[in-house]
Order: C-alpha cells, then sequence, then structure tokens
C-alpha cells in the first residue's frame, strides 16, 4: 500500500462524492466506502427506522477493517476510506492522513433537504455534528499522532475539491487546513439557522 487516507466529515459533505471521483480520475487508487464495507463484512446489527440508517457494530468494523488492510499491505495502492466513523474505525498505525471534509452548517442544510430520504430530524441532527465539529474532535480523539486536514466545501465544486485534494496528496499532505470555525460565524449571522432550528 502506498498511502491509506481517512476521509471522514458530516454526512453530506462530499466524501463519497470526492472519493469516487479520485478513483475515476487516477489508476491504482481504491474506495472503500465504508457503508458498503460494513454489510459486506456482516457489521450491521439492526436499523434505525426514525433516523433512517443503518446500525453498525463498529468493533466488528474495525477487525474486518484492520483484516482488509493486512491483506493489501503488499499491493502497490491508494486507499481512501470514505465514511462519518472512518476515524474510529481505522487503524491508527496505517494511517497516513486523515482529510475531514466540512461544510458551512446552513448550506449543509440545503444539501441535504434535496436528498431523498432525509427528513428535517436527520438532517438537523447532522447540521448539529457539523456545528460541534464532531467528526474533526473524533478524528483528533481517535488518530492522534495522524496529520489531520480540514477542507472546506462550502463554496467549492466537486471537481475544485479534488484539485485541492490532490495537489494536499502530491505535497504529501504538507499542506494547510481551511479556517473553519462556524460557531464565530453564525454569532455574527444567527439569523442563517432560524430556518433549521425553528
Ligand atoms: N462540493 C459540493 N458542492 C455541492 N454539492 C455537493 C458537494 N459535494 C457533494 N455534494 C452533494 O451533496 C450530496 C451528498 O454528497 P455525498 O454523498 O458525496 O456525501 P457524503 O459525505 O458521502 O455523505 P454520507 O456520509 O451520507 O455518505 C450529494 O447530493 C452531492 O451531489
Ligand atoms: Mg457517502
Amino acid at each position: 500500500m502506498r498511502k491509506i487516507i481517512v476521509v471522514t466529515g458530516t454526512a453530506g459533505t462530499g466524501k463519497t462524492s470526492l472519493c469516487s471521483y479520485v478513483v475515476r480520475k487516477n489508476r491504482g487508487w481504491v474506495h472503500l466506502d465504508l457503508g458498503k464495507f460494513a454489510i459486506d463484512s456482516n457489521a450491521v446489527i439492526g436499523y434505525d427506522s426514525i433516523m433512517k440508517t443503518r446500525i453498525v457494530d463498529t468493533s466488528v468494523l474495525k477487525k474486518a477493517l484492520r483484516k482488509y488492510i493486512l491483506s493489501k499491505l503488499g499491493e502497490d495502492l491508494n486507499l481512501l476510506i470514505d465514511g462519518h466513523y472512518a476515524a474510529e474505525v481505522s487503524p491508527a498505525e496505517y494511517v497516513d492522513c486523515c482529510i475531514v471534509l466540512r461544510c458551512r452548517p446552513d448550506v449543509l442544510w440545503h444539501r441535504l433537504r434535496k436528498i431523498k430520504g432525509y427528513n428535517e430530524e436527520k438532517a438537523r441532527e447532522n447540521v448539529e455534528s457539523e456545528l460541534t465539529d464532531y467528526c474533526y474532535l473524533n478524528a483528533k480523539k481517535y488518530l492522534k499522532k495522524v496529520r489531520i486536514i480540514q477542507l472546506d466545501t462550502t463554496r467549492k465544486s466537486i471537481k475544485n475539491l479534488y484539485y485541492r485534494f490532490m495537489k494536499c496528496y502530491k505535497n504529501d499532505f504538507k499542506c494547510k487546513s481551511d479556517e473553519v470555525d462556524w460557531i464565530s460565524y453564525f454569532s455574527k449571522h444567527s439569523e442563517k439557522l432560524n430556518l433549521i432550528f425553528r
């Protein structure tokens, strides 16, 4: 394996869009979508009908992921591990970099509401995770010695995000994070949250 990259972030920040773009444009990259991988590795233990989401046993997933990575270590590939809980289940000692995708919560709200199957409650829960830096804090907690880079997707097309990502990759991930501070943003623009938290 050349590089193992965790791609995490709140639902709707564009993890799968970015990873799909990367594998479409480059040879030797593998996209591991943890949602699908959880099904394939029998880590799904139920379904939350209110949140319309699968319940995953993270310890089963963690073991399956480690096994998968060990089986691929000798191959000349870059691996993208895509999931909002990717930081939590990835074996830190093999991870080269963690990318945390971010999106300004009010913009994320509109993105999520456009997706079929996204009710207000589910969208609101994700907006709250984004506001409180949930995935970023989890990345710091679980991937202590790993380089963590935050990329803001708010005003970026998937193509622009792809170029930004590849530039980082080619620089061996020695690139700066985008500035993310939603709390100070909304302290000045609190009206933008009215629609979401009515
Ligand atoms: N940079 C972007 N700008 C605008 N819309 C985007 C961007 N990236 C993704 N989207 C749109 O947002 C939606 C969610 O994207 P995507 O499925 O890639 O997110 P995800 O982070 O993989 O979410 P999940 O955690 O639910 O799998 C899609 O409709 C996609 O087209
Ligand atoms: Mg996805």
